[in-house]
Protein backbone atom coordinates (compact mmCIF):
# COMPACT_ATOMS: atom_id res chain seq x y z
CA UNK A 1 0.00 0.00 0.00
CA UNK A 2 1.23 3.34 -1.03
CA UNK A 3 2.12 5.82 2.37
CA UNK A 4 0.22 8.95 2.53
CA UNK A 5 1.87 12.13 1.50
CA UNK A 6 1.74 12.83 5.23
CA UNK A 7 3.84 9.60 5.96
CA UNK A 8 6.53 10.40 2.92
CA UNK A 9 7.01 14.33 4.52
CA UNK A 10 7.45 12.95 8.09
CA UNK A 11 9.73 9.98 6.14
CA UNK A 12 12.03 12.08 4.54
CA UNK A 13 11.97 15.01 7.62
CA UNK A 14 13.65 11.76 9.95
CA UNK A 15 16.07 11.31 6.69
CA UNK A 16 14.61 7.97 5.30
CA UNK A 17 15.25 7.22 1.80
CA UNK A 18 11.91 7.24 -0.37
CA UNK A 19 10.78 4.31 -2.56
CA UNK A 20 10.47 4.66 -6.13
CA UNK A 21 6.62 4.66 -5.92
CA UNK A 22 6.33 7.11 -3.48
CA UNK A 23 8.50 9.49 -5.59
CA UNK A 24 5.96 8.57 -8.19
CA UNK A 25 2.87 9.01 -6.32
CA UNK A 26 3.96 12.64 -5.30
CA UNK A 27 5.33 13.64 -8.73
CA UNK A 28 1.75 12.58 -9.84
CA UNK A 29 -0.31 13.68 -7.65
CA UNK A 30 1.13 17.16 -7.09
CA UNK A 31 0.64 17.24 -10.98
CA UNK A 32 -2.99 16.25 -11.05
CA UNK A 33 -3.61 18.71 -8.12
CA UNK A 34 -4.16 16.27 -5.76
CA UNK A 35 -1.34 17.12 -3.36
CA UNK A 36 -1.88 20.84 -2.30
CA UNK A 37 1.20 23.29 -2.51
CA UNK A 38 1.77 23.09 1.02
CA UNK A 39 2.47 19.70 1.56
CA UNK A 40 4.72 19.42 -1.45
CA UNK A 41 6.53 22.32 -0.13
CA UNK A 42 6.71 20.79 3.30
CA UNK A 43 8.80 18.04 1.55
CA UNK A 44 10.57 20.10 -0.57
CA UNK A 45 12.10 21.86 2.42
CA UNK A 46 12.40 18.18 3.97
CA UNK A 47 14.63 17.57 1.00
CA UNK A 48 16.34 20.46 1.10
CA UNK A 49 17.86 19.30 4.35
CA UNK A 50 18.08 15.71 4.11
CA UNK A 51 18.67 15.46 0.56
CA UNK A 52 18.08 12.80 -1.58
CA UNK A 53 20.20 9.65 -2.21
CA UNK A 54 21.71 8.92 -6.19
CA UNK A 55 18.61 6.85 -6.80
CA UNK A 56 15.68 8.94 -4.98
CA UNK A 57 17.47 11.57 -7.42
CA UNK A 58 17.09 9.13 -10.70
CA UNK A 59 13.42 7.90 -9.72
CA UNK A 60 12.52 11.81 -9.17
CA UNK A 61 14.00 12.80 -12.21
CA UNK A 62 12.59 9.41 -14.26
CA UNK A 63 8.91 10.73 -13.22
CA UNK A 64 8.85 14.35 -13.73
CA UNK A 65 10.46 13.40 -17.25
CA UNK A 66 7.33 11.62 -17.50
CA UNK A 67 5.04 13.97 -16.62
CA UNK A 68 4.63 15.22 -19.91
CA UNK A 69 5.64 14.94 -23.75
CA UNK A 70 8.73 12.73 -24.35
CA UNK A 71 9.73 14.05 -27.90
CA UNK A 72 10.46 11.05 -30.05
CA UNK A 73 14.11 12.01 -32.08
CA UNK A 74 14.40 8.76 -33.66
CA UNK A 75 14.04 9.84 -37.04
CA UNK A 76 17.02 11.62 -36.61
CA UNK A 77 19.35 8.98 -35.18
CA UNK A 78 21.99 10.06 -32.38
CA UNK A 79 21.58 13.84 -30.95
CA UNK A 80 23.55 15.38 -29.00
CA UNK A 81 22.40 18.24 -26.75
CA UNK A 82 24.28 20.63 -24.44
CA UNK A 83 23.04 22.48 -21.83
CA UNK A 84 24.04 25.49 -19.26
CA UNK A 85 23.17 25.73 -16.16
CA UNK A 86 22.91 29.55 -16.25
CA UNK A 87 25.33 32.27 -16.22
CA UNK A 88 25.97 35.93 -17.35
CA UNK A 89 26.69 37.02 -20.94
CA UNK A 90 26.19 32.65 -21.64
CA UNK A 91 26.66 32.72 -26.10
CA UNK A 92 27.76 29.42 -25.82
CA UNK A 93 25.28 27.52 -27.40
CA UNK A 94 24.89 30.25 -30.17
CA UNK A 95 28.60 29.22 -30.83
CA UNK A 96 29.36 25.84 -30.09
CA UNK A 97 26.34 24.51 -32.09
CA UNK A 98 26.62 25.28 -34.93
CA UNK A 99 30.30 24.04 -34.61
CA UNK A 100 29.50 20.91 -33.98
CA UNK A 101 26.48 20.55 -36.52
CA UNK A 102 29.04 21.58 -39.02
CA UNK A 103 31.27 18.80 -37.75
CA UNK A 104 27.85 16.47 -38.32
CA UNK A 105 26.36 15.92 -35.11
CA UNK A 106 22.89 16.37 -34.43
CA UNK A 107 21.97 18.86 -32.45
CA UNK A 108 17.95 19.22 -32.00
CA UNK A 109 17.99 21.82 -28.92
CA UNK A 110 15.42 23.00 -26.67
CA UNK A 111 16.38 26.00 -25.28
CA UNK A 112 15.12 28.60 -22.27
CA UNK A 113 13.91 32.07 -21.87
CA UNK A 114 16.15 34.07 -18.84
CA UNK A 115 15.84 32.82 -15.42
CA UNK A 116 16.80 35.35 -12.54
CA UNK A 117 19.79 37.56 -13.85
CA UNK A 118 21.12 34.83 -16.48
CA UNK A 119 20.14 35.28 -19.50
CA UNK A 120 17.93 32.43 -22.22
CA UNK A 121 19.39 31.76 -25.42
CA UNK A 122 15.87 32.18 -26.99
CA UNK A 123 15.50 35.69 -25.71
CA UNK A 124 18.58 35.82 -27.52
CA UNK A 125 18.04 34.74 -30.99
CA UNK A 126 14.59 36.67 -31.10
CA UNK A 127 16.83 39.57 -31.27
CA UNK A 128 16.88 38.85 -35.06
CA UNK A 129 14.19 40.46 -37.00
CA UNK A 130 11.33 37.68 -37.81
CA UNK A 131 13.26 34.69 -36.61
CA UNK A 132 11.09 31.83 -35.15
CA UNK A 133 11.73 29.79 -32.07
CA UNK A 134 8.05 28.28 -32.31
CA UNK A 135 9.17 25.17 -34.72
CA UNK A 136 6.36 22.44 -35.10
CA UNK A 137 7.95 18.91 -34.38
CA UNK A 138 8.13 18.32 -38.16
CA UNK A 139 9.80 21.55 -39.25
CA UNK A 140 12.14 20.81 -35.98
CA UNK A 141 13.29 17.95 -37.25
CA UNK A 142 13.75 18.83 -41.23
CA UNK A 143 15.84 21.84 -40.33
CA UNK A 144 17.70 19.41 -37.72
CA UNK A 145 17.85 17.08 -41.24
CA UNK A 146 19.41 19.91 -43.64
CA UNK A 147 21.91 21.93 -40.93
CA UNK A 148 22.94 19.49 -38.45
CA UNK A 149 20.74 21.92 -35.78
CA UNK A 150 17.54 23.99 -34.94
CA UNK A 151 17.35 26.00 -31.73
CA UNK A 152 12.85 25.77 -30.41
CA UNK A 153 11.88 27.21 -27.39
CA UNK A 154 10.34 24.35 -24.91
CA UNK A 155 7.21 23.21 -25.76
CA UNK A 156 4.50 23.64 -23.53
CA UNK A 157 3.25 20.21 -22.38
CA UNK A 158 7.61 19.41 -21.20
CA UNK A 159 8.02 18.52 -18.08
CA UNK A 160 4.86 19.86 -16.42
CA UNK A 161 6.17 18.92 -13.30
CA UNK A 162 8.73 20.81 -13.19
CA UNK A 163 7.12 24.33 -14.24
CA UNK A 164 5.00 23.32 -11.04
CA UNK A 165 7.69 22.25 -8.77
CA UNK A 166 10.43 24.69 -9.60
CA UNK A 167 7.39 27.93 -9.50
CA UNK A 168 7.02 26.60 -5.82
CA UNK A 169 10.61 26.44 -5.35
CA UNK A 170 10.99 29.66 -6.23
CA UNK A 171 8.52 31.18 -3.39
CA UNK A 172 9.51 28.98 -0.91
CA UNK A 173 13.26 29.33 -0.59
CA UNK A 174 13.63 25.98 -1.71
CA UNK A 175 15.80 26.74 -5.12
CA UNK A 176 19.20 25.49 -3.85
CA UNK A 177 19.21 22.45 -3.16
CA UNK A 178 21.29 20.07 -5.88
CA UNK A 179 18.86 16.64 -5.89
CA UNK A 180 16.29 19.52 -6.77
CA UNK A 181 18.24 21.47 -9.21
CA UNK A 182 19.09 18.14 -11.01
CA UNK A 183 15.68 17.08 -11.59
CA UNK A 184 14.88 19.94 -12.62
CA UNK A 185 17.59 20.00 -15.35
CA UNK A 186 17.74 16.42 -16.35
CA UNK A 187 13.86 15.94 -16.51
CA UNK A 188 13.74 18.60 -19.15
CA UNK A 189 17.14 17.04 -21.04
CA UNK A 190 16.01 13.43 -20.87
CA UNK A 191 11.92 14.90 -22.44
CA UNK A 192 13.82 16.57 -24.66
CA UNK A 193 15.03 13.19 -26.25
CA UNK A 194 18.90 13.85 -26.79
CA UNK A 195 20.78 10.29 -26.52
CA UNK A 196 24.03 12.25 -25.53
CA UNK A 197 24.62 15.75 -23.60
CA UNK A 198 26.80 18.10 -22.64
CA UNK A 199 26.33 19.62 -19.38
CA UNK A 200 28.18 23.39 -19.12
CA UNK A 201 28.10 23.50 -15.27
CA UNK A 202 29.21 27.10 -13.73
CA UNK A 203 30.67 28.18 -10.67
CA UNK A 204 31.25 31.66 -9.60
CA UNK A 205 29.51 35.16 -8.89
CA UNK A 206 27.27 34.89 -11.86
CA UNK A 207 26.07 30.95 -11.49
CA UNK A 208 23.62 29.46 -9.22
CA UNK A 209 26.64 27.59 -7.65
CA UNK A 210 28.87 29.97 -6.09
CA UNK A 211 31.65 27.28 -5.62
CA UNK A 212 33.45 24.82 -7.70
CA UNK A 213 32.96 22.14 -4.75
CA UNK A 214 29.37 23.21 -5.09
CA UNK A 215 29.51 22.81 -9.09
CA UNK A 216 30.55 19.26 -8.90
CA UNK A 217 28.98 17.85 -6.86
CA UNK A 218 26.00 19.45 -8.94
CA UNK A 219 27.50 17.73 -12.30
CA UNK A 220 28.01 14.51 -10.77
CA UNK A 221 24.76 14.21 -9.95
CA UNK A 222 23.80 14.61 -12.89
CA UNK A 223 25.72 12.73 -14.72
CA UNK A 224 24.98 9.88 -12.40
CA UNK A 225 21.55 10.53 -13.86
CA UNK A 226 22.21 10.96 -17.29
CA UNK A 227 23.68 7.22 -17.04
CA UNK A 228 21.10 5.58 -14.86
CA UNK A 229 18.62 6.89 -18.09
CA UNK A 230 20.72 5.72 -20.45
CA UNK A 231 22.75 8.84 -21.56
CA UNK A 232 25.61 9.34 -22.74
CA UNK A 233 26.80 11.99 -20.54
CA UNK A 234 29.61 14.75 -20.04
CA UNK A 235 29.96 17.23 -17.48
CA UNK A 236 32.50 20.81 -18.06
CA UNK A 237 32.48 22.86 -15.03
CA UNK A 238 33.41 26.44 -15.84
CA UNK A 239 34.33 29.59 -14.62
CA UNK A 240 31.47 32.30 -13.95
CA UNK A 241 33.20 34.75 -11.94
CA UNK A 242 33.65 37.06 -15.01
CA UNK A 243 30.82 37.39 -17.93
CA UNK A 244 31.60 34.71 -21.25
CA UNK A 245 33.14 37.38 -23.28
CA UNK A 246 32.20 41.19 -23.02
CA UNK A 247 28.48 41.33 -24.27
CA UNK A 248 25.44 40.76 -21.61
CA UNK A 249 21.88 41.31 -23.27
CA UNK A 250 20.38 39.76 -26.52
CA UNK A 251 21.33 41.33 -29.55
CA UNK A 252 24.87 42.36 -28.21
CA UNK A 253 25.41 38.74 -27.54
CA UNK A 254 24.34 37.62 -30.79
CA UNK A 255 26.84 40.08 -32.70
CA UNK A 256 29.58 38.86 -30.51
CA UNK A 257 28.68 35.02 -31.47
CA UNK A 258 28.51 36.08 -35.04
CA UNK A 259 32.21 38.02 -34.70
CA UNK A 260 33.66 34.51 -32.88
CA UNK A 261 32.20 31.94 -35.41
CA UNK A 262 34.01 34.64 -37.88
CA UNK A 263 37.30 33.95 -35.88
CA UNK A 264 37.22 37.61 -34.35
CA UNK A 265 35.48 36.76 -30.96
CA UNK A 266 37.17 37.08 -27.60
CA UNK A 267 39.48 34.76 -26.94
CA UNK A 268 38.13 33.44 -24.15
CA UNK A 269 34.22 32.86 -25.83
CA UNK A 270 36.32 30.96 -28.71
CA UNK A 271 37.98 28.53 -26.41
CA UNK A 272 34.96 27.62 -24.11
CA UNK A 273 32.93 27.39 -27.63
CA UNK A 274 35.47 25.02 -29.07
CA UNK A 275 35.55 22.64 -25.91
CA UNK A 276 32.14 22.69 -25.73
CA UNK A 277 31.41 21.70 -29.03
CA UNK A 278 34.73 19.22 -28.93
CA UNK A 279 32.91 17.49 -26.08
CA UNK A 280 29.58 17.27 -27.84
CA UNK A 281 31.85 15.78 -30.92
CA UNK A 282 33.65 13.15 -27.93
CA UNK A 283 29.77 12.23 -26.48
CA UNK A 284 28.30 11.82 -29.96
CA UNK A 285 31.33 9.26 -30.58
CA UNK A 286 33.27 11.45 -33.03
CA UNK A 287 36.74 9.98 -31.83
CA UNK A 288 39.40 11.01 -29.19
CA UNK A 289 39.27 14.49 -27.50
CA UNK A 290 41.95 15.58 -29.18
CA UNK A 291 40.76 14.57 -32.93
CA UNK A 292 37.07 16.15 -31.26
CA UNK A 293 38.90 19.24 -30.65
CA UNK A 294 40.66 19.68 -33.55
CA UNK A 295 37.37 19.00 -35.82
CA UNK A 296 36.05 21.98 -33.93
CA UNK A 297 38.90 24.24 -34.28
CA UNK A 298 39.17 23.45 -38.31
CA UNK A 299 34.67 24.14 -38.39
CA UNK A 300 35.49 27.15 -36.56
CA UNK A 301 38.42 28.87 -38.26
CA UNK A 302 37.27 27.30 -41.73
CA UNK A 303 33.76 29.30 -41.92
CA UNK A 304 31.99 26.14 -41.72
CA UNK A 305 30.02 26.80 -38.77
CA UNK A 306 29.39 30.51 -39.66
CA UNK A 307 27.53 28.90 -42.71
CA UNK A 308 25.68 26.65 -40.45
CA UNK A 309 24.66 29.18 -38.11
CA UNK A 310 23.51 31.37 -41.20
CA UNK A 311 21.74 28.54 -42.63
CA UNK A 312 19.90 27.82 -39.44
CA UNK A 313 18.94 31.56 -39.50
CA UNK A 314 16.91 31.30 -43.11
CA UNK A 315 15.34 28.02 -41.70
CA UNK A 316 14.00 29.41 -38.87
CA UNK A 317 12.79 32.08 -40.70
CA UNK A 318 15.11 35.13 -39.74
CA UNK A 319 17.08 37.19 -41.86
CA UNK A 320 20.78 35.98 -42.44
CA UNK A 321 22.00 39.15 -43.72
CA UNK A 322 21.94 39.95 -39.69
CA UNK A 323 25.68 37.85 -39.92
CA UNK A 324 27.09 40.48 -42.50
CA UNK A 325 25.17 43.37 -41.64
CA UNK A 326 24.81 43.31 -37.96
CA UNK A 327 23.03 46.87 -37.63
CA UNK A 328 20.30 44.94 -38.58
CA UNK A 329 19.68 44.00 -35.09
CA UNK A 330 18.30 46.15 -32.70
CA UNK A 331 19.43 49.27 -31.46
CA UNK A 332 18.82 50.99 -28.59
CA UNK A 333 17.73 54.27 -27.75
CA UNK A 334 20.51 55.50 -25.15
CA UNK A 335 23.82 54.67 -24.67
CA UNK A 336 26.49 55.69 -21.62
CA UNK A 337 30.41 55.01 -21.48
CA UNK A 338 31.02 54.40 -17.63
CA UNK A 339 34.27 55.48 -16.45
CA UNK A 340 36.53 53.90 -13.77
CA UNK A 341 36.32 55.91 -10.25
CA UNK A 342 39.64 53.47 -9.33
CA UNK A 343 43.09 52.81 -11.30
CA UNK A 344 44.68 49.65 -10.49
CA UNK A 345 43.78 45.57 -11.68
CA UNK A 346 40.42 44.02 -11.94
CA UNK A 347 40.43 41.71 -9.17
CA UNK A 348 36.88 40.83 -8.69
CA UNK A 349 33.58 41.19 -10.96
CA UNK A 350 30.15 40.68 -9.12
CA UNK A 351 28.39 38.80 -12.33
CA UNK A 352 25.22 37.91 -10.84
CA UNK A 353 24.99 42.27 -10.02
CA UNK A 354 26.29 42.43 -14.08
CA UNK A 355 23.19 40.00 -15.27
CA UNK A 356 20.89 41.86 -12.64
CA UNK A 357 21.74 45.45 -13.96
CA UNK A 358 21.52 44.44 -17.48
CA UNK A 359 17.53 42.78 -16.25
CA UNK A 360 17.39 46.46 -15.44
CA UNK A 361 18.30 47.94 -18.47
CA UNK A 362 15.69 46.02 -20.27
CA UNK A 363 17.27 43.07 -21.33
CA UNK A 364 15.42 40.67 -19.32
CA UNK A 365 12.31 40.45 -17.31
CA UNK A 366 11.21 40.83 -13.74
CA UNK A 367 7.80 38.99 -14.22
CA UNK A 368 7.38 36.61 -16.84
CA UNK A 369 4.92 38.50 -18.89
CA UNK A 370 7.26 41.19 -19.11
CA UNK A 371 8.39 42.49 -22.84
CA UNK A 372 12.02 42.43 -22.96
CA UNK A 373 14.30 45.42 -24.91
CA UNK A 374 16.35 42.91 -27.01
CA UNK A 375 19.00 45.89 -27.72
CA UNK A 376 19.73 46.36 -24.00
CA UNK A 377 22.39 45.11 -22.12
CA UNK A 378 26.06 46.21 -21.33
CA UNK A 379 29.03 45.93 -23.66
CA UNK A 380 32.13 45.34 -20.59
CA UNK A 381 35.17 46.92 -22.46
CA UNK A 382 37.66 45.67 -19.74
CA UNK A 383 37.00 42.12 -17.94
CA UNK A 384 38.87 40.27 -15.07
CA UNK A 385 42.04 40.98 -14.52
CA UNK A 386 42.57 43.85 -16.75
CA UNK A 387 44.19 46.87 -15.35
CA UNK A 388 42.74 50.38 -15.57
CA UNK A 389 43.20 54.14 -15.77
CA UNK A 390 41.50 56.58 -13.32
CA UNK A 391 38.62 58.00 -15.62
CA UNK A 392 39.27 55.28 -18.69
CA UNK A 393 36.56 53.33 -19.95
CA UNK A 394 35.25 49.76 -18.71
CA UNK A 395 31.65 49.62 -20.06
CA UNK A 396 29.21 50.49 -22.22
CA UNK A 397 25.43 50.27 -21.37
CA UNK A 398 22.42 50.18 -23.68
CA UNK A 399 18.70 50.34 -22.79
CA UNK A 400 15.43 52.05 -24.74
CA UNK A 401 13.43 52.67 -21.35
CA UNK A 402 11.77 55.57 -21.04
CA UNK A 403 12.90 57.65 -17.73
CA UNK A 404 15.79 55.27 -17.11
CA UNK A 405 18.18 56.97 -15.10
CA UNK A 406 21.59 55.83 -17.23
CA UNK A 407 24.31 57.32 -14.10
CA UNK A 408 22.57 55.75 -11.87
CA UNK A 409 22.84 52.30 -13.69
CA UNK A 410 26.74 53.18 -14.25
CA UNK A 411 26.87 53.84 -10.66
CA UNK A 412 25.87 49.97 -10.17
CA UNK A 413 28.03 48.77 -12.92
CA UNK A 414 31.34 50.54 -10.65
CA UNK A 415 29.73 48.80 -7.72
CA UNK A 416 30.16 45.46 -9.50
CA UNK A 417 33.81 45.80 -9.96
CA UNK A 418 36.30 45.15 -7.49
CA UNK A 419 39.29 47.64 -8.68
CA UNK A 420 42.51 47.17 -6.50
CA UNK A 421 45.65 49.35 -6.88
CA UNK A 422 48.71 46.84 -6.09
CA UNK A 423 46.89 43.70 -8.00
CA UNK A 424 48.46 41.76 -11.00
CA UNK A 425 47.49 41.11 -14.26
CA UNK A 426 45.65 37.61 -13.82
CA UNK A 427 45.07 34.83 -16.27
CA UNK A 428 41.87 33.52 -16.03
CA UNK A 429 41.24 29.58 -16.31
CA UNK A 430 38.05 28.71 -18.29
CA UNK A 431 37.36 25.24 -17.36
CA UNK A 432 37.74 23.42 -14.23
CA UNK A 433 37.79 20.08 -15.28
CA UNK A 434 35.50 17.80 -17.02
CA UNK A 435 33.42 15.29 -15.60
CA UNK A 436 32.83 12.49 -17.84
CA UNK A 437 30.02 9.87 -17.95
CA UNK A 438 31.54 7.40 -20.53
CA UNK A 439 34.56 5.93 -21.46
CA UNK A 440 36.07 8.00 -24.53
N1 LIG B 1 17.85 25.68 -13.97
C1 LIG B 1 16.78 24.84 -13.98
O1 LIG B 1 16.24 24.49 -15.03
N2 LIG B 1 16.35 24.35 -12.80
C2 LIG B 1 16.90 24.68 -11.61
O2 LIG B 1 16.46 24.20 -10.58
C3 LIG B 1 18.01 25.58 -11.61
C4 LIG B 1 18.48 26.06 -12.82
Amino acid sequence: MTSSVYEIIIKKKRGFELAREEIEYIVNGYVSGEIPDYQMSALLMAICFNSLSAEETACLTLAMAHSGDMLDLSPLGFCVDKHSTGGVGDKITLIAAPIAAACGARVPKMSGRGLGHTGGTIDKLESIPEFSTELSYDDFIRIVNETGFAIAGQTANLVPADKKIYALRDCTGTVDSIPLICSSIMSKKLASGANGIVLDVKFGSGAFMKTPEEAEKLAKAMVEVGKLAGRRVSAILTDMNAPHGRAIGNSLEVIEAIQTLKGSGPADLEELSIAVAAEMLCVAGRGSEKKCFKLAEKALKSGMALDTFRRMIELQGGNPRVIDDTSLLPCAAYEEEVLSDKGGVIDEMDCEKLGLLSLELGAGRKTKDDPIDHAAGILMLKTLGDSVAVGEPVAVLYSSRPGIDMRAAADKLRAALTIISNGKNKNVNNILKIIKGIDI
